[in-house]
C-alpha cells in the first residue's frame, strides 16, 4: 500500500529549493527522474513543475530509510523532509544543483509503472505515442513551459486590456452558424428536433451587438470552433484573444494592440518591441513577397519581368503574360555554391506543389553559367532581367511565369521561406511585426462563380472605394488589418460596416437575396437599425501567438490537448460513435455513404 502525506505538509518546490534554505528543514513533493543506488549511497532526482532538487540518502541514514529509498523508480510519487545541504559535487545544469535534501522521512505517496517513453526536458519519441499519453508528455520540462508561459501570455493580455478599460464578456458557444469561411461544427438540440446550434468560429457577431449595447471595448479569451483542413498551424477549436472598440478607426485599433504586443513581449520574454509597427499594404506585400503574411526577416524579394518579356518568342513566358499573368523573378544572391543543379530541381518539384508548371533558372558560378531559358530568349531579353535582377556571378536565378497571378504569387512567396531557411538567412531569435492593411474586400470563389467576402461580410469596404462594390468589386479595398510576426498571421481585424445600406449592398454583392440575408442575419440588420457606434476590433490566434513567442514549430505544442491532422484526439479517442438511445433523444438517425 501507498504512504500517506498524515503528519507533512509541502513547505517549498523542488526547482524552488536553492541554496537560499541551507541549513532549514523543508518537505518537498515531486515525480522521480532519476535514481542513483550507490549501496550505501542513494540519490533521488525529484522533479515538479519547477525543476529538480536531489535527495541524499547516506550510511549515516537509518537503514530503512535507505531501503525504502532504494525501492523508488522513475515516475513514483514521493514526499520528502529533510534538511536543504550543499552537494559534494556540484550539478551546474540546475539552478539548485549545489545543494541536496538529506532525507529523514520519506514517504512513496504512488508507484508507478515504466511509463511508454521516458519523460525527458526535450524529446524525439514520436508525437502520436506523445498525444496518447499526453498527460505523461505534460510531465516533461519543454510542454511544462510552454503552459506556464501560455498562462503568463493570458494573464499579460487580461491585464493589459483592463488596464485600458476593455471589459471581459462571455459570449455563447451554442449559436446560430456564423459565416467565416469555414464550415461549422453543429450541435443537434434534443427540444427542438431536427432543429441544430453551431459552435462559433469567433465571437464576432456578438462583440458587435455589445458596442451597439453601449459596452465600448469589449475583450475576451474565446474559444472557437472550425472545422477546416488542419495544419501545423491551425485547430479545429483554438482560441482567441477577441476585441472591440467603439468611436475608433483603423490606427485607434492597430495602436492600441501594438502596446499589448510590447506589453506581452517585456512582461513574458523581457523582450522590447519598437512601435509603430511598419505598415504594408496587401498589393505592396503581394508583389514585393508574394504573400499576404510576408516574412520580412530576409530579403529574397520578388521582381516582376512581365514587362521584360512581354514581346519575347518563348512560350512559356509569353504564354504567362498573354494569358493575363505574370512572369517574376527571385534573385538567390551569392547562392549558387549552395544550390547546385540537383538543387534546384528540387526547387522546381517544390513550387509545383503550389501549382507552378515549372521554375526556369540560371545559375552565375564563377565556373561558368548555365541556364534553362536564356537559349530561348533575344540575347538582348536575356541581358535586360539580369541586370533588372541585379545579376552578378555567384548568384542563382530563379523565374515563375504563369497565366494566374496567383500561381506565381503562392509559388515564389513559398520558395523564398523555403530559400531563406535553407541558406540560413533567418537570424535566430529575432522578431519582425508588421501591419499588412486594405486587403481586397472580396475574393472570387472559382468553385462557387461568386465573390465571397475575403475576411468576413461585417467589414467596412475603405470609404475611397465604396462605388466600386458593384462596378469593380475585384479592386474594392477592405478596411481590414493584419498582424504579421515572422511570417504567421498572428492576428487580424478590421472597421466595421455600421450603415445598414452599405451592409445590404455587401449581402448583394456576396449574391445573397434579400430573403436570405435577413433569415441569417436579420437580427443583426434589425439591430443596426437602432443606433450603431462607429466600431472595429481584431482577434488574435492565441495558440499561433504563444507557439511564435515561444519559437516552437507546431500550434500543438502549446495547446494542453490538441487534436491531429483528421480532427481527433488520440488520448480519449474523440470523435466517437454513441449509444442508439442519445441518437434517438436527438431524432438523429446515421446514413453512412456506402463502402465502395
Ligand atoms: P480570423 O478568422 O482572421 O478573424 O481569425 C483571427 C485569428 O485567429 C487565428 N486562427 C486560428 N488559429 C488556430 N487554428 C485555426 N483554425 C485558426 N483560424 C484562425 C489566426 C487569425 O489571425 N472575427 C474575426 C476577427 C475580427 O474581425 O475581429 C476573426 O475571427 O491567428
Ligand atoms: P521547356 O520549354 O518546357 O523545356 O521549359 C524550359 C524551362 O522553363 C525549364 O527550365 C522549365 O522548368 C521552365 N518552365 C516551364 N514552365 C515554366 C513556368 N510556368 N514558369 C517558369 N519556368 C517554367
Amino acid at each position: 500500500m501507498a504512504d500517506t502525506m498524515t503528519g507533512l505538509k509541502r513547505t517549498s518546490y523542488c526547482g524552488e529549493t536553492t541554496a537560499a534554505f541551507t541549513g532549514k528543514e523543508v518537505v518537498v513533493c515531486g515525480w522521480v527522474q532519476k535514481i542513483r543506488d550507490k549501496g550505501m549511497l542513494v540519490f533521488i532526482d525529484l522533479r515538479d513543475r519547477t525543476g529538480i532538487v536531489q535527495l541524499a540518502f547516506d550510511d549515516q541514514t537509518p537503514e530503512e530509510l535507505r531501503q525504502k529509498a532504494q525501492t523508488a523508480r522513475a515516475e513514483f510519487v514521493l514526499m520528502a523532509k529533510g534538511t536543504v545541504r550543499p552537494r559534494e559535487s556540484v550539478n551546474k545544469d540546475l539552478k539548485n544543483g549545489d545543494v541536496e535534501v538529506y532525507v529523514s522521512d520519506l514517504r512513496i505517496l504512488s508507484r508507478a509503472q515504466t511509463p511508454p517513453f521516458e519523460i525527458t526536458e526535450t524529446t524525439n519519441v514520436k508525437e502520436d505515442l506523445r498525444l496518447k499519453y499526453r498527460y505523461l508528455d505534460l510531465r516533461r520540462g519543454e510542454m511544462q513551459q510552454s503552459i506556464m508561459l501560455r498562462h503568463r501570455i493570458v494573464k499579460a493580455a487580461r491585464d493589459y486590456y483592463d488596464r485600458n478599460g476593455f471589459l471581459e464578456i462571455e459570449t455563447p458557444c451554442l449559436i446560430k452558424s456564423t459565416p467565416e469561411g469555414a464550415r461549422d461544427y453543429l450541435v443537434p438540440s434534443r427540444v427542438q428536433p431536427g432543429k441544430f446550434f453551431a459552435l462559433p468560429q469567433s465571437p464576432q457577431q456578438y462583440k458587435q451587438l455589445l458596442m451597439l449595447s453601449g459596452f465600448d471595448r469589449y475583450m475576451q479569451i474565446a474559444r472557437c470552433f472550425r472545422d477546416e483542413d488542419l495544419r501545423a498551424d491551425r485547430q479545429p477549436e483554438f482560441t482567441q484573444i477577441d476585441l472591440e472598440m467603439s468611436f475608433v478607426d483603423e490606427e485607434d485599433v492597430m495602436s492600441v494592440n501594438e502596446g499589448f504586443v510590447k506589453h506581452v513581449f517585456r512582461e513574458v520574454l523581457g523582450k522590447e518591441v519598437q512601435t509603430p509597427f511598419r505598415r504594408v499594404n496587401y498589393q505592396e506585400a503581394m508583389s514585393r513577397y508574394g504573400s499576404d503574411k510576408p516574412d520580412t526577416r530576409f530579403g529574397l524579394e520578388l521582381c516582376d519581368l512581365t514587362g521584360l518579356v512581354k514581346d519575347t518568342g518563348f512560350k512559356v513566358f509569353r504564354g504567362a503574360v498573354d494569358g493575363g499573368g505574370s512572369v517574376r523573378a527571385i534573385n538567390a544572391k551569392g547562392a549558387a555554391g549552395k544550390l547546385s543543379r540537383k538543387e534546384v530541381d528540387k526547387l522546381a518539384d517544390f513550387v509545383k506543389t503550389y501549382r507552378a508548371k515549372g521554375l526556369a533558372f540560371t545559375r552565375l558560378t564563377p565556373e561558368g553559367e548555365s541556364s534553362s531559358y536564356e537559349k530561348f530568349l533575344t540575347p538582348d531579353e536575356a541581358k535586360a532581367i539580369r541586370e533588372r535582377l541585379g545579376a552578378e556571378t555567384g548568384d542563382v536565378l530563379l523565374i515563375v511565369a504563369d497565366p494566374k497571378d496567383q500561381v506565381v504569387f503562392d509559388s515564389l512567396g513559398a520558395l523564398r521561406v523555403r530559400l531563406a531557411k535553407q541558406l540560413d538567412l533567418i537570424p535566430p531569435g529575432s522578431f519582425d511585426f508588421l501591419w499588412v492593411t486594405q486587403f481586397p474586400l472580396f475574393e472570387y470563389d472559382e468553385e462557387e462563380g461568386r465573390y465571397a467576402a475575403k475576411h468576413h461580410p461585417f467589414t467596412s469596404p475603405m470609404l475611397e472605394d465604396l462605388d466600386k462594390m458593384e462596378s469593380d468589386p475585384a479592386n474594392c479595398r477592405a478596411r481590414a488589418y493584419d498582424m504579421v510576426i515572422n511570417g504567421c498571421e498572428v492576428g487580424g481585424g478590421s472597421i466595421r460596416i455600421t450603415d445598414p445600406e452599405v451592409q445590404e449592398r455587401m449581402f448583394q454583392a456576396l449574391g445573397f437575396t434579400p430573403e436570405r440575408a435577413r433569415a441569417q442575419f436579420g437580427f443583426l440588420i434589425d439591430a443596426f437599425k437602432y443606433g450603431a457606434p462607429p466600431h472595429g476590433g481584431m482577434a488574435y490566434g492565441l495558440d499561433r501567438l504563444v507557439m511564435l513567442m515561444l519559437d516552437r514549430d507546431s500550434i500543438r505544442d502549446v495547446i494542453a490537448f490538441p487534436k491531429v491532422q483528421n480532427a481527433s484526439e488520440l488520448m480519449t479517442g474523440c470523435p466517437d460513435t454513441v449509444e442508439d438511445k442519445s441518437l434517438q433523444e436527438l431524432s438523429i438517425r446515421i446514413a453512412l455513404p456506402e463502402e465502395e
